[in-house]
């Protein structure tokens, strides 16, 4: 039995232990919470676990074999370091958090100390995206659009630029990950963001609500990305369209389409990407075999590092090289 602990109580905790229920040999132990009250309360819901207080009792009382860390990126303590010295894997939300520094000292920890971990970029375990991975090898790819376009959500610190980092860093990740990861490495990011009408109803509001960010890839690929955060909840647009010699492919989370002059193809995603991410790492755990792991934190860091590009250029009104990020 492969026992687990988690730090972090909201929802996407939830989703995970969900997901976990639905796996043989895995036993959800514990949970740690901003305070013991939270982690106790949550807890509850979950028979046979125990809420902690701070990373260092749940270490102290359970025998973890795994910890996910599931908390918004300005909440990560020192939790991966801790779990490095512990020598205990985890699987770390994205983004990876929101300081340069604290990050980039992580990934060299985790490097020097060959560290087991997985990073929560599930969409790179979707069916459909090894479909399109494979579409793409047929062909010459011209430009590729990408977009996360939906409503702001309404927990408190997403809305924070200190505490999230904003939209590109929090939730357009996942788009620069899949980009990444169909079309190689970025070299240059320009971008733009303001807010352009959420700050004005609510001052509170510290994040743009709209942004575009123009990649170069290292193959000279062009990339455009756009996002916004002003549509009301219950419509959006997530997706990747390319635009290649042989017609027009466009994912969505849900389907992937193929069109080309002659016909239009559908493939509709069967699998969940989420469980598919979590049997890898577990496997990881269990056997020491990482080669399911599509996103360990060291490949993360690479997707980190766009957002952290795309910030340099909004303060400095510029094109930034990804050298100009170091390592
Ligand atoms: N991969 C995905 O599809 C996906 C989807 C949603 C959220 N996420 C990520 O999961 C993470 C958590 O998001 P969420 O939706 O669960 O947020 P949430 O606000 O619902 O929950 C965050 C939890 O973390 C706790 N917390 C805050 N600071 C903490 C700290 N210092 N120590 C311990 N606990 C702390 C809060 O009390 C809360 O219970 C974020 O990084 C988010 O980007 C990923």
């Amino acid at each position: 039995m492969i026992r687990v602990g988690f730090i972090g109580t909201g929802g996407f905790t939830c989703h995970h232990v969900n997901i976990l229920n639905e796996l043989e040999n895995i036993e959800v132990v514990g949970f740690v919470g901003s305070s013991h009250e939270k982690a106790e309360t949550f807890a509850q819901g979950y028979p046979g676990t125990s809420g902690y207080s701070s990373l260092e009792n749940m270490i102290a009382n359970e025998q973890l074999d795994a910890v996910y860390i599931c908390v918004p990126p300005m909440g990560h303590e020192n939790y991966e370091e801790l779990l490095i010295e512990h020598n205990i894997p985890f699987l770390v939300e994205k983004p990876l958090g929101i300081e340069e520094a604290k990050v980039r000292h992580i990934k060299h920890k985790v490097k020097e100390t060959n560290h087991l971990t997985s990073v929560g970029y599930h969409f790179r375990y979707a069916d459909i995206i090894d479909i399109f991975k494979d579409h793409l090898k047929n062909q010459e790819t011209g430009i590729v659009l990408g977009k996360w376009m939906g409503s702001m959500p309404g927990v408190y610190w997403w809305r924070n630029q200190k505490q999230s980092g904003g939209q590109f860093n929090e939730q357009t990740t996942h788009i620069i990950d899949l980009i990444r990861y169909l079309f190689g490495e970025v070299k240059s990011v320009y971008a733009q963001e303001v807010n352009a009408i959420t700050s004005k109803k609510d001052s509170s509001v510290t994040v743009a609500d709209v942004g575009l960010f123009m990649l170069t890839l290292e193959s000279g690929l062009l990339v455009q990305v756009s996002n916004t955060a002003v549509l009301p909840g219950g419509i959006g647009e997530v997706g990747i369209k390319v635009y290649t010699e042989k017609g027009m492919t466009e994912w969505q989370p849900g389907q992937l389409e193929m069109k080309t002059p002659n016909k239009v193809e559908r493939f509709l995603a069967k699998h969940n990407p989420y469980k598919k991410e979590a049997e890898a790492f577990f496997h990881a755990v269990e056997t020491g075999d990482r080669s399911k792991i599509l996103s360990d934190y060291e490949e993360a860091w690479h997707s980190f590092k766009v957002a952290l590009a795309a910030e340099k250029s909004i303060s400095e009104k510029r094109l930034v090289d990804m050298n100009e990020i170091s390592e």
